[in-house]
């Protein structure tokens, strides 16, 4: 009998190339989503590309007599839990939103995974957890600082329900994986990030601005205290970061973890920064990019980037694809889908 993984959220951006890898990996997968921020291409190109019919569950995870129908469904061990909104600006436009929607959906899956004796809970966390860090590059010591957003908040929260929780009952293991600046596609370009509206994150900018989409990329900010002046981040290929949620999920089932609550940092250990980036992207496709200088964006960090040696010693992950490869697994999406040959 092979093992089935629900993934809540399983519809989106990262959940689609994790749903992916856990199929290749063995695992069954039943994705759970409730379209809010995704349609059914991401869960099409997951079953393209595996030949795996995969089961779709449309269901709000906020709503727990819903919720509870998929747990009455399958008999799942294990839940990665991506469903969640992520646009930092609307949190702290509308933070009720997010409040109410992070974290309930997450109540709900620890409540569930307890009431019936399902014990795997894989958190999507976030770099936005440290803030402006004191040093550089973070581990997974550092101390996280105040949210400045009600998004980074229910991070930091949810991290605090799942440490608490899985102390407090028998049977329930966690792990938070602190994500960086995911970015990319599948090489097969049948899945990968489909921002609503005007992209909030640089790389569907650049890749938006390429298409035609947008007419010019600002890069925010040329004077920050950097080699370049502009931020440096540490950008995470989407197939890699799957990849680190199978490692993280089978850890668990095969009792390798050595704490019932376990947080890694799942980065590349690189820092890039925003015109590097830029002058790769543009390397790299052979193309030019309409760009400016604009003012720095308020509330971003200058520098953060991973330091992954837990990741790498302890779960045996480590990012793999080059930059490059990652940047034109990116134009090749979005040209996709814009039906640019
Ligand atoms: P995404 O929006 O593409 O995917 C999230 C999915 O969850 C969407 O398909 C959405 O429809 C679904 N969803 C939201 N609320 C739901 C609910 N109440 N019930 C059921 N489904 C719901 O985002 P993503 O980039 O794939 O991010 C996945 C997770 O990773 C999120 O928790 C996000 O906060 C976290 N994360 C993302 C990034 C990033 O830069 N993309 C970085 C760090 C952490
Ligand atoms: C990267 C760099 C911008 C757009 C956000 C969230 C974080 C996490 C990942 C979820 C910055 C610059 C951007 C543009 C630019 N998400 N930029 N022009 O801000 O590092 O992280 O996404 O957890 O919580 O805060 O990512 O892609 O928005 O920006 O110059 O049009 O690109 O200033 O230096 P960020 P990003």
């Amino acid at each position: 009998m092979k093992e089935i993984v629900l993934v809540s959220g399983g519809a989106g951006y990262i959940g689609s190339h994790t749903a992916v890898e856990l199929i290749n990996a063995g695992y069954d997968v039943v994705v759970a989503d409730n379209l809010s921020n995704s349609d059914m291409s991401g869960v099409e190109g997951v079953r393209k590309i595996t030949g795996v019919d995969v089961p779709f569950v449309n269901v709000d995870c906020c709503d727990k007599e819903a919720f509870r129908k998929v747990f009455e469904q399958y008999n799942f061990s294990s839940i990665i839990h991506f469903a969640a909104y992520k646009a930092v600006g609307e949190s702290v436009a509308d933070p009720m939103k997010y409040y109410r929607n992070n974290l309930t959906s997450f109540m709900n899956v620890v409540d569930l995974m307890r009431e019936f004796g399902r014990p795997n809970i894989v958190f999507s966390s976030s770099a936005t957890v440290y803030g402006e860090a004191d040093e550089l590059p973070v581990t997974e010591l550092t101390p996280r600082k105040p949210a400045t957003s009600a998004y980074g908040n229910t991070k930091q929260m949810c991290e605090d329900i799942l440490r608490d929780s899985v102390n407090a009952y028998e049977g329930l293991k966690g792990i938070s994986l602190r994500y960086f600046n995911p970015i990319g596609a599948h090489p097969t370009a049948l899945i990968g990030e489909l921002p609503r509206g005007v992209p909030q994150n640089l790389v569907p900018f650049i890749t938006q601005t390429a298409a035609g989409v947008r007419e010019c990329l600002s890069v925010f900010g040329d004077d920050y205290p950097t080699p370049d002046g502009s931020c440096l981040r540490d950008y995470i290929d989407v197939v890699d970061l799957a990849k680190a949620h199978v490692v993280a999920i089978t850890r668990m089932i095969e009792d390798k973890n050595k704490t019932k609550y376990e947080v890694f940092n799942i980065g590349t250990g690189n820092a890039t920064s925003v015109l590097e980036l830029v002058n790769s992207f543009e390397r790299v496709n052979e193309l030019k990019l309409n760009y400016k200088v604009a003012p720095r964006r308020p509330g971003d960090v200058v520098s953060i980037w991973a330091d992954t040696t837990l990741a790498n010693e302890e779960l045996g992950w480590k990012a793999e694809r080059p930059l490059d490869d990652t940047l034109q697994a990116a134009w090749a999406w979005e040209k996709n889908v814009r039906g640019i040959k």
